[in-house]
């Protein structure tokens, strides 16, 4: 009969909280699979007072007897995944003993790296605000068909695989002034590839396949937020891969029939790193006070991310997209203590109200919004207070999707498994 996967992803414009959900609910599951992204993604983890970042090794690695799966649609940058694999180890996680490789998976070269940030100094003040880990030009190698992947470094001849698209970028570089560069970070990169090619690899797709065919339970983790994909995100001001439900299937050779749960992730607010439109974003004190209490810092870059209000539309174009079943609200305890809050219910646009995303966001557009009660003293062992139960059922009747998880701080402890008080 075989077992269907469940896919975990981002509702809003990514750092939602992926990466603390995920390893909640990694000892449900045998094997962890990250379906997209690369470096650019940071997912926190906190528990028994440590923290840790992963970039591009799936959330589930610190669970014993889990399998952690990096897809084909994700991109690796040997240097971060070494630094990775280098960091778990100093606590005492050997990922070599759970840790697989899609064949498929693209390499992320010095010179994209390179070509990332000469892109981003050539746009002046309209630059996406990428986190120049060399993700837009890996893709583009890709899609373009140029790419390197990691069963190229199985082959005689990767070397000259290696040399031939260096110097492709080279000539790239050399037209922003920028050729010869990287030459300090080939040594890096060509010793850490060596460390990559000791680690077990897979055809992820044959994998999952008999996986679940053994009735293994499969959870795709996704990296960003839909926000910022690449086809429905608000472009251009997004990420180069789809980051939404279809991309666990081809980032992972899973067919769309043998997904079952979809599990949104969104915050009880919204933040954004990096440029483009946020119609809800607050530039005032309350703006500030989710900053700093929601310690609203990129994992990745440092940089202070945008903070504003839920904004329902968003949310409900998200459910839709990815065709999400059940939602996670996470940092309900960020806005504990403010005695009103705001959200956002619909737009006007040239003076026309609408519940729907529209095609731009970057135009005239106003977020509608409604007061709320706000509401205080949050425990995991508690029930919810009205405040925050009321919230909940706003957004649930809004987006008609059941919101089955709370979290109530950064820590795996503290979380609230929600019964649903309405059908999905
Ligand atoms: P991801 O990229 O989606 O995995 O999210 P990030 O790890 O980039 O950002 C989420 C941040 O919020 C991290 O610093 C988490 O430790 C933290 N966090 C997660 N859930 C909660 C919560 O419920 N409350 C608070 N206060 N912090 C949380
Ligand atoms: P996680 O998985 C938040 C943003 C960048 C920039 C845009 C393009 O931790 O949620 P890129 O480096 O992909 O070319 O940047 O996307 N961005 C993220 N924002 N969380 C992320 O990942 C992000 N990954 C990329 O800030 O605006
Ligand atoms: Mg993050």
């Amino acid at each position: 009969m075989g077992s269907r996967m469940d896919v975990l992803l981002g509702a809003q414009w990514g750092d939602e909280g992926k990466g603390k959900v995920v390893d909640v609910m990694a000892p449900d599951y045998d094997v962890i699979a990250r379906f997209q992204g690369g470096p650019n993604a940071g997912h926190t983890l906190i528990f028994e007072g440590k923290k840790h970042v992963l970039h591009t090794i799936p959330s589930g690695v610190f669970r014993e007897g889990t399998v952690n799966l990096v897809g084909n649609g994700v991109v690796i940058d040997p240097v971060i995944f070494l630094k990775e694999v280098n960091a778990l180890k100093a606590v005492g996680v050997d990922v070599r003993d759970n840790l697989l490789l899609s064949r498929r998976a693209h390499l992320i070269l010095p010179t994209h790296r390179a070509l990332d940030a000469a892109s981003e100094a050539e746009k002046g003040s309209s630059k996406i605000g990428s986190t120049l880990k060399g993700i837009g030009p890996t893709y583009m190698d890709k899609t373009g068909r140029n790419g390197m992947r990691v069963g190229d470094l199985e082959l005689p001849d990767r070397m000259d695989r290696f040399r031939s698209l260096t110097e492709k970028h080279e000539r790239l570089l050399g037209m922003y002034d920028r050729a010869g560069a990287t030459k300090e970070a080939e040594e890096e990169w060509l010793a850490a590839v060596d460390v990559l090619r000791s680690m077990r690899t897979v055809d992820s797709e044959h994998y999952l396949d008999q996986a679940l065919r053994d009735g293994k339970r499969v959870l795709a983790e996704g990296a960003q937020g839909t926000l910022l994909d690449i086809d429905f995100g608000t472009y251009p001001f997004v990420t180069s891969s789809n980051t939404i439900c279809a991309g666990a299937c081809t980032g992972l050779g899973v067919a769309p029939n043998r997904i079952a749960k979809v599990v949104g992730i969104f915050k009880a607010y919204c933040t954004r790193v990096g440029s483009g439109p946020f119609p809800t974003e607050l530039h005032d004190a309350d703006g500030e006070h989710i900053r700093q209490v929601g310690r609203e810092f990129g994992s990745t870059t440092g940089r202070p991310r945008r903070c504003g209000w839920l904004d329902l539309p968003a949310l409900h174009y998200a459910v839709m997209i990815n065709g999400i079943t059940e939602l996670a609200m996470m940092k309900a305890d960020v806005l504990s203590g403010m005695d009103h809050l705001q959200v956002c219910i619909g737009y006007t646009i040239n003076g026309e109200f609408t519940e729907r995303m529209p095609y731009d966001i970057t135009g005239p557009i106003e977020p509608v919004l409604k007061t709320v009660e706000g509401w205080n003293e949050l425990r995991a062992d508690d029930p919810l207070p009205g405040g925050l139960e009321r919230y909940i059922e706003l957004i649930e009747s809004y987006v008609k999707v059941p919101i089955t998880l709370v979290s109530l701080g950064p820590d795996r402890a503290e979380t609230v498994l929600r019964q649903a008080t309405m059908a999905n």
